[in-house]
């Protein structure tokens, strides 16, 4: 049962698709105080678990630390940090009582899970207006399912975006990205993607072209279609403030760039340097820039990043003066003694400046809305923008698109990906934790950068890494600037790396498949091992596990120079590692404790009792996949319904899309 309260005047951010009517009366579980800004407050029992929050940083049960959803470009993902890039203000408390809170407020909301006070949960945000959704439900898992229905169907990406991909901030010429076929073909490992980060535009420019390297553009996307390769190219928040720049100067004009106070267009400093937001939450402004991403579409491009949504803001034209008063300042009055820490501290404390963000306004509606009231919401909108437009373009083709910054909603228009992680072994178990809690939120076409996007990888960090990354639905490696190369070729012999993403195409129909009986029932296709064994008290507290749809577990290997790793069984499992060329082997485990051995190259993943998965061979990219012959492994005599559909329209209620298989 769901039940809707309303405080104040909230904004309406279009989280919800379901109406519904407002409750009076006291809540249900807690209490709310709305006199000065509003709290929420719940007395946890020890033993309640809270689920949640989508992107945050920690653990799967978000006990025993703050949270606070406030969209932010944090390339340190370090264990203290509270916010990241994304706002998903759902949690559900599971224990003596079971419930679920969606927070429908646009602006920053800080959630206390026991931090001030162990056994105390309060939210709370300055203003009192706001929705709140309270629901009630058997068990944690039930409340989800609850939840995603009124959410609306979570983006549905084309067959393709399943393949793998590879990314890195850095490849500027056709020959770069040439390079990369060529490193991933001629080693046979399979690829569907490589990324296009800002270096292909001309200066920052969205929705340009660099004029020298990409000359022929559509000649060169199809060129690497041809080789079975779709170019995703980046799209980034800031326009380029540049005199004879269209998009540019058509923002000017129509008004549809965010405004100071006084009306003047807001300049913030991205990558491009200067640069105007657009208004995302008007509703013009956010068709007028989505249509720029015809720009692209009728070049050949079919999927896309949105970037620096949150928005980022390196710093603000009013920043950079105050920076530059104060050094003037110190400078003058005495250069001896000049504060060098203290001026350390305010340099860098110009980006992402929480000031800026109550510097310029959205007009939504004729209503002038302070950014820092719906920051949460910009990253959101600007996917929408992208999405709506996909809509009016080609209504019944399927994009891919992916977001760094989102707030709930924004699910039924793209996926995210988890932005700057490092190249560090504790990523990748976070990685693994997001993506449940992702799913909970209605955001199931997700994933980290593969290899780590910060700071110099390793071979063995990208392969462990990649094992983790074939069944996280976006699988790509990416990484930063500077940082040693990473692709698959990288690190001398390729047959491990080949073996890895080989496994991934091997397994391509039963992860689209369980992706899409996902997202076309609501439901989720990572789940904590708790949301499928409730009564069992030590799958309770496994976070380094996963169940996949509903056949699998999972169990990444994330520690350096290990040779495997304890895995709890809640049941009996068929243990399945694939190793290079193919390969597989198979062994019964009783449920239990178990030590496995893992070796660097292999990919283990486990049956569940009665269950069975289907296998095809591995294909250089996901179209060239044969799914007329199929293995089926695990128990025997168990049957798996596939879904199985074109990959490229929105045929999804065709009964024909199903068929059933049967393990011998
Ligand atoms: C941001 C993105 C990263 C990208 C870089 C350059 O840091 O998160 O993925 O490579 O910008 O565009």
């Amino acid at each position: 049962m769901i039940k809707k309260y309303v405080f104040g005047t909230p904004f309406e951010t279009e989280a919800i698709v379901k109406e519904m009517d407002t409750e009076q009366g006291n809540l249900t579980f807690g209490k709310v105080s709305a006199e000065s800004g509003f709290t929420f407050s719940y007395l946890m029992s020890k033993d309640d678990i809270v689920y949640g929050l989508g992107e945050a940083n920690r653990g799967i049960n978000k006990r025993n630390y703050c949270y606070i959803s406030n969209c932010t470009d944090e390339p340190n993902h370090l264990e203290d940090k509270k916010s990241l890039y994304a706002a998903h203000n759902f949690i559900v408390i599971s224990g003596r009582e079971n419930f679920g809170l969606f927070f429908d407020y646009p602006a920053k909301i800080t959630f206390d899970i026991g931090y001030t006070k162990e056994e105390l949960l309060e939210v709370s945000c300055e203003s009192a207006d706001l929705y709140l959704y309270v629901i009630t439900g058997e068990n944690a898992y039930d409340i989800v399912k609850q939840f995603r229905k009124i959410i609306g169907r979570s983006y549905i990406p084309p067959k393709f975006a399943f393949g793998f991909g590879q990314s890195r901030w850095g490849y500027k010429t056709k020959e770069d990205y040439r390079k990369v076929l060529e490193g991933y073909r001629k080693n046979h490992i399979p690829m569907d993607m490589i990324y296009m980060d800002i270096d292909y535009m001309q200066d920052f420019k969205d929705f340009t072209l660099n004029e020298e390297n990409f000359k022929d553009f559509p000649e060169f996307v199809h060129e690497m279609k041809e080789e079975g390769i779709r170019l995703v190219p980046i799209i980034d928040a800031g326009v380029k403030v540049e005199e004879g720049y269209s998009v540019y100067e058509e923002g000017v004009e129509k008004g549809y760039f965010c405004k100071r106070e006084d009306g003047s267009d807001f300049i913030a400093a991205v990558w491009p340097g200067d640069t105007h937001f657009p208004d995302v939450l008007n509703a013009d402004a956010r068709k007028w820039f989505g249509d720029h991403y015809r720009f692209l579409i009728d070049q050949g491009i079919e999927g896309f990043w949105n970037d620096m949504n949150e928005p980022a803001i390196f710093y603000s034209r009013e920043g950079m003066e105050e920076l530059k008063t104060l050094i003037k300042k110190y400078v003058e009055e005495d250069l001896e003694t000049l504060p060098v820490w203290e001026l350390e501290k305010h340099v860098l404390g110009i980006a992402s400046h929480p000031e800026d963000y109550a510097r310029f306004y959205h007009n939504v509606d004729g209503r002038k809305i302070r950014h820092d009231k719906v920051h949460n919401l910009f990253g959101c909108n600007m996917t929408r923008a992208a999405g709506e437009a996909f809509e009016r373009i080609a209504p019944d083709k399927r994009f891919l698109m992916f977001s760094r910054s989102s707030y709930i909603g924004m699910h039924r228009y793209g996926g995210i990906w988890t932005g700057d992680n490092k190249s560090w072994w504790s990523h990748i178990l976070l990685n693994l934790k997001m993506m449940p809690s992702l799913n909970m939120c209605g955001f199931l076409y997700a994933g980290a950068d593969l290899g780590g996007f910060g700071a110099d990888s390793t071979r063995d960090l990208v392969l462990r890494w990649m094992a983790l990354g074939v069944f996280t639905p976006l699988m790509r490696n990416h990484s930063a600037e500077g940082t040693r190369e990473q692709e698959a070729y990288q690190f001398g012999d390729t047959e491990d790396f080949r073996g890895i993403v080989e496994t991934r195409y091997r397994l391509l129909p039963y992860l689209y498949s369980e992706y899409m009986k996902a997202a076309l029932n609501d439901d989720m296709y990572f789940r904590p091992l708790a949301f499928v064994y409730p009564e069992d008290s030590f799958a309770k507290e496994v976070e380094d596990q996963m169940m996949l749809g509903d056949e699998i577990m999972i169990a990444p290997v994330y520690t350096q120079n290990a040779k495997g790793r304890y895995v709890y069984l809640p049941e009996d499992m068929l243990f399945v590692k694939f190793t290079k060329d193919g390969a597989y082997t198979e062994e019964s485990l009783k449920q239990g404790h178990h030590y496995v051995e893992i070796a660097i190259n292999e990919v283990p993943l486990f049956i569940r009792k009665g269950r069975c998965i289907p296998l095809v061979k591995a294909a250089k990219c996901a179209e060239e996949l044969d799914t007329t012959h199929m293995d089926v492994i695990g128990f025997a005599d168990a049957e798996y319904t596939l879904y199985e559909d074109d990959g490229m329209h929105k045929d999804y209620e065709n009964p024909k899309n199903y068929r059933v298989l049967k393990c011998r």
